[in-house]
């Protein structure tokens, strides 16, 4: 067997062994919230007494110990790659963050609010890593009107291997909701769809990154007309929907920063800084509304969001760089 073909098989088997270890953490009943406890801030320096996070870097041991180097990078590539391992990588991210340079945080207490800004206007504000807000930003977007519960489910149920290219690539978070699978979700009663009094809340976000989803996605937007026109924009947007609690305060890995177009119902973010900017910084929030931009460094401003009471979000997210 050649070096390439003994890597891919390496590839392949790492990636089960990742997958299956992230549903075993799920199945053993860890909630997204426990795991994000192991990590907060404020317990940083306790990493070594949490007995989740010692079970993780023994897994991850033994997985990369069985392989050889070059299966090793791939493992790392995985682990960083907001791909298998548990949601969001609150483990790798927080034990493998640099700490911040806090200027970008300094005597920032609200986003920096713009009415609907030409790319020139946007120039400046573009790559500094401080919260923007540009208001209406999107209101001329198709996707404000066609997107919805419904419009995502029969998206993936006329595409085939849609459901299964979620599950292996572009990545789902649960959030507080009970699901495992983009596939649950959409296979909600529709009472719960609705949240009707007595069922319980949901709130979800997936990648989108299969290119016939991501392909017909793109006919009802263009990319954000005051984006720097040289930037990159990569081949998997999210999308964001739900009820109530929305996502729980976490960082993203990713390697860019993002922007998000809020299309349904109204949403608060809560930005906090890091723990080693917190004397010189201050955490704060802020609502946005159907058609704003929001960009937030959310690699250094931990984040989360909780929907407005009675409303339901839908957004779209994607990186820019
Ligand atoms: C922050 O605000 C204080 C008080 O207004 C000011 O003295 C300081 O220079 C500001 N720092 C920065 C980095 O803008
Ligand atoms: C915002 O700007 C874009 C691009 O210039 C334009 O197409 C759109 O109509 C504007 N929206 C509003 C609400 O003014």
């Amino acid at each position: 067997m050649n070096n390439n073909k003994q890597s891919k098989k390496n590839h392949e088997e790492i990636k089960h062994i990742f997958t299956g270890l992230n549903r075993e953490f799920l199945k053993s009943g860890f909630s997204t919230k426990e795991l994000y406890n192991a990590c907060l801030p404020k317990e940083r320096s306790n990493y070594a007494n949490s007995g989740l996070f010692i079970a993780f870097l023994g897994l991850a041991f033994l997985v990369i110990s069985t392989y050889q180097y070059e299966a090793f990078s791939t493992a790392i590539n995985y682990f960083l790659g907001v791909r298998c391992i548990v949601p969001n990588n609150y483990f790798v991210w927080e034990a493998t963050r640099p700490v911040s340079d806090c200027n970008f945080c300094i005597n920032i207490t609200n986003p920096i609010v713009l009415q609907n800004v030409t790319r020139k206007e946007f120039a400046p504000y573009a790559y500094t890593s401080k919260p923007v807000v540009i208001k209406k930003a999107f209101l001329h977007w198709a996707a404000m009107k066609h997107f919805d519960f419904n419009f995502f489910k029969e998206l993936y149920s006329s595409i085939e291997d849609s459901y299964r290219s979620v599950d292996e690539e572009c990545q789902f978070l649960h959030f507080k909701s009970n699901f495992i699978s983009i596939r649950d979700v959409f296979e909600m009663t529709e009472a719960r769809i609705n949240n009707e009094p007595g069922e319980k809340s949901w709130y979800v976000g997936w990648g989108n990154c299969h290119p016939q989803i991501l392909a017909e996605m793109r006919r009802y937007y263009p990319k954000p007309h005051f984006l720097p026109e040289s930037c990159e924009i990569p081949s998997k947007e999210y999308v964001f929907m739900g009820y109530d609690d929305g996502a729980t305060m976490h960082l993203d890995f990713i390697n860019r920063l993002m922007w998000q177009a809020q299309l349904k119902g109204s949403k608060t973010w809560h930005l906090i800084p890091p723990p080693e900017c917190e004397d010189v910084c201050s955490q704060f929030s802020f609502l946005v509304e159907p058609g704003d931009a929001i960009l937030v460094d959310t690699r250094v401003w931990y984040h989360g969001t909780t929907i407005t009471p009675g409303e339901f979000s839908l957004s779209v997210q994607s990186e820019y760089g």
